[in-house]
């Protein structure tokens, strides 16, 4: 995998990040409340305390939107929770719903912040996250 993220899209991507971040518990509720309707079969492969599950989505999610622009911090980082992933039964088809989700979620908590670059560029961001954790894993 040898792609790099256009700099317009990382600003706008970490920007729109730090306007969620004073009601990030909110947006990462409304998150995992959309995956669950959109694909309800997911739900059984979480652990049932998903407050210290959406603590840790934010929490990696903050590293990784940091990490736009360190291209090989970003790869390590998503390759390796790929492969946890894999572990945790997550399959290549699985992050449609989870993409979904995030960009319903996104709409949501930014509002009117919610441009078409805006979603656009998570589009492109949340594609660079799933290549690279579904990358080398035979699947
Ligand atoms: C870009 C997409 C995703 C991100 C950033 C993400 C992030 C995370 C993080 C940070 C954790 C905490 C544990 C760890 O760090 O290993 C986690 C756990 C988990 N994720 Fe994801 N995830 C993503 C996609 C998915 C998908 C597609 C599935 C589909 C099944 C999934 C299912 C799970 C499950 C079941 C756990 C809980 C594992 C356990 O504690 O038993 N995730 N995720």
């Amino acid at each position: 995998m040898n792609q790099r993220i256009n700099p317009r899209t990382v600003a706008i991507a970490q920007r729109s990040f730090e306007r969620l971040r004073p009601d990030v518990e909110a947006f990462s509720r409304s998150f995992y409340t959309r995956l669950f309707q959109i694909d309800p079969a997911l739900e059984v492969l979480f652990p049932t305390d998903l407050d210290s599950q959406r603590s840790k989505l934010v929490a990696m999610l903050d590293q990784m939107v940091g990490h736009l622009s360190d291209w090989d911090a970003l790869l390590s980082e998503s390759q390796a929770l790929g492969v946890r992933h894999a572990g945790y039964g997550a399959r290549p088809h699985h992050y449609v719903g989870v993409g979904s989700a995030l960009i319903w979620a996104l709409e949501r908590h930014l509002g009117p912040h919610f441009t078409p670059e805006v979603r656009d560029s998570w589009r492109e961001v949340y594609e660079v996250f799933f290549r690279a954790m579904t990358d080398n894993r035979g699947q």
